[in-house]
């Protein structure tokens, strides 16, 4: 994916700084999940980062965490940036070149729902596995492939294309790295549900994450794929299942 890609993606989450934090109920419990993780292992005090941060949901959890520990905030919007509390560290870097040199290799390289929006995921976390400085952490939130089964089921019957970002495989992921460095790989599934596929996708665009390689679908054509959308348990309502890869890896 080009750098017109990477373009795209930044513009739709700039736009979407401002109300980022009332949407984005998923990342903020995932995020807190991770923080979580990461208070249960010994990660070595120092330069600690989150990539990706958007508007630092995970780097606030990881710093509540562990008083005194400051977190390296990196995303490359820097509206989202600015939607950091006072006095943090951040830096505004495009991740999809790869890291930025840094004196003193990090700790800890934590990120959440960002590694997908890069070109070559599995590159890219091959590399920030390298960056660790040694016994350093990564510690990873990745939604991956066989998400949002509903949406593809959809699109499969309404003979549309889906236009869900296309996600990374935890295979793919995982083959650069040596499997002596996996502390835990687990892939967690969530599944929100509503009367209507529109609010399940709602969400996602208002957080900004609507950019998607497929060209933008008619009206008449998200109608048919409504129409084709699953309905699902007892209430017969429509779903929309995350399948997201917890990673934790020690160099
Ligand atoms: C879904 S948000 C996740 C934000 C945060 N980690 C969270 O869990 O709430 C994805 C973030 O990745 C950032 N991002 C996407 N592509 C990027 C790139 N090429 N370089 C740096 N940041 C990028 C976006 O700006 C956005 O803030």
């Amino acid at each position: 994916m080009s750098s017109r890609w990477t373009g795209d993606v930044l513009h739709g989450f700039s736009e979407a700084a401002a109300n980022y934090n009332d949407i984005a109920m998923l990342q903020r419990a995932v995020a807190h999940r991770l923080a979580g993780h990461c208070s249960r292992l010994k990660i070595a005090p120092g330069f600690w980062v989150d990539l990706g941060s958007g508007t630092g949901l995970l780097a606030d959890a990881l710093e509540a965490n562990h008083p005194g520990q400051r977190v390296l905030r990196v995303d490359g919007s820097a509206s989202m940036l600015r939607r950091h509390q006072r006095g943090t560290d951040t830096a505004c870097i495009d991740l999809s070149h790869g890291l930025p040199y840094w004196p003193t290799p990090p700790n800890l390289l934590a990120s959440s729902f960002a590694l997908h929006w890069l070109p070559s995921p599995a590159q890219r976390l091959n590399q920030w596995y390298g960056a660790l400085a040694p016994k350093g952490w990564l510690a990873l939130i990745v939604p991956v492939q066989g998400s949002f089964r509903q949406w593809n089921a959809a699109a499969s019957d309404a003979q549309l294309p889906c236009s869900a970002l296309p996600l990374p495989s935890p295979s793919d992921l995982l083959r650069p790295i040596p499997p002596t460095a996996i502390r835990r790989c687990s892939v967690l599934r969530f599944t929100q549900r509503s009367k209507h596929a529109l609010q399940l996708l709602k969400p996602m665009m208002q957080v900004g994450a609507g950019t998607t390689p497929t060209p933008k679908q008619s009206i008449s054509s998200l109608r048919k794929l409504f129409r084709c959308w699953p309905r699902e348990g007892p209430c017969h309502q429509m779903a929309l299942t995350w399948n997201i890869l917890l990673l934790l890896l020690q160099r």
